[in-house]
């Protein structure tokens, strides 16, 4: 049987620990690409990869290039290419150079991969998803933006270190943008099946729901070099398992809304099943009034940032 092929468009943090994760997990053969200017940096990460297989014991292949031609026939394409943000810098400050990178890989994504899913990592990541479809002019169902898992997991995450419980037990949802507006769904979070307004009191659920929110931006203040890469190359390798496995995760993927959630022609943070043929299905739920209102706000922020980058490019 031929193993799945997935290309790793950025050899920098995310995308390189994002390599790691696929070869480690067997999800398929990894191609990871870089820029020329980059010279021999990707062959070198993906022959160290390799090295590192004898002892995880996968059988995956990685191969490092600056040449899209050894992508060719993707079943998956991950773009991780672009500048990540510095100490003071929002996600939409990369908005211009961000969009002509993207522009830039997705040109040859289209040329060389016509039939892949196409997985969108590169910030701000709600508009750079929208770019990637338009450029590869691929059915919207098969380019899909990683954010919603990230953030989710970090809102996960903050909970079991204040219940002191696995995080396995716990299960939650975030809608809307990759940003300050992202909506987090009190009535779709969970600890072992028991809803967590029954665990933590309402003010100290809105701190923990703030640090999610701002979670990018903790780490970039402490890294100080660059933005979190193991959470999101985690959140990615979920995302190309689900994709190469046919999984059918139930799990919040930047989507190309347009009936759904009357979003009308967007790319935002929805629930959806993903699988081989990419998103699936959207899970439209009944939002209260203020989740509405609080999805509305982030739907409108992710507006205004795509027009912005239509005035850019
Ligand atoms: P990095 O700087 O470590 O790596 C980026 C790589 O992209 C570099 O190796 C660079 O040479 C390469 N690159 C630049 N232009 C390229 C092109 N035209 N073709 C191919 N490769 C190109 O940055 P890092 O930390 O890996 O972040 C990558 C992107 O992912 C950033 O935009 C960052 O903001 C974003 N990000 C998004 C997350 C999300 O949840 N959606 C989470 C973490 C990062
Ligand atoms: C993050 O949330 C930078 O978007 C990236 O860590």
């Amino acid at each position: 049987m031929r193993r799945a092929k997935i290309t790793i468009v950025g050899a920098g943090n995310v995308g390189a620990t994002c390599a790691h994760w696929c070869a480690d997990a067997e999800l398929g053969d990894i191609v990871l690409l870089d820029i020329p200017e980059a010279g021999d940096m990707p062959k070198g990460k993906a022959l160290d990869l390799m090295q590192s297989s004898p002892i995880f014991g996968f059988d995956s292949k990685v191969l490092g290039t600056n040449d899209y031609a050894d992508t060719k026939e993707s079943d998956v394409v991950v773009i991780t290419a672009g500048i990540p943000r510095k100490p003071g810098m929002s996600r939409d400050d990369l908005l211009a150079t961000n969009a002509k990178i993207m522009t830039a890989v997705c040109q040859q994504v289209k040329a060389t991969s016509p039939n892949a899913v196409v997985i969108v990592v590169s910030n701000p990541l709600d508009a750079m998803v929208q770019r990637a479809q338009q450029v590869t002019g691929f059915p919207p169902n098969r380019v899909i933006g990683q954010a919603g898992v990230l953030d989710t997991a970090r809102y996960r995450t903050f909970l079991a270190m204040e219940l002191g419980v696995s995080v396995e037990d716990i299960s939650a949802l975030l809608m809307g943008g990759h940003g300050d507006t992202m909506v987090p769904l009190a009535s779709c979070t969970s600890v072992g099946g028991i809803p967590v307004t029954q665990l933590v009191k309402p003010a100290r659920l809105a701190e923990i729901i703030d640090r999610a929110r701002n979670g990018g931006a903790e780490i970039v203040a402490l890294l100080k070099t660059g933005s979190a890469y193991y959470a999101p190359a985690a959140a990615t390798a979920q995302m190309v398992e689900a994709i190469v496995r046919d999984k059918k995760r139930l799990i919040p993927c930047a989507a190309y809304c347009d009936k759904e959630y009357g979003v009308g022609g967007y790319y935002v943070g929805v629930p959806i099943v993903l699988g081989s043929g990419g998103v699936e299905k959207i899970i439209e739920l009944e939002l209260n009034s203020e989740e509405r209102a609080a999805f509305q706000k982030s739907v409108d922020a992710v507006k205004s940032l795509v027009a912005t980058m239509a005035t850019l490019v």
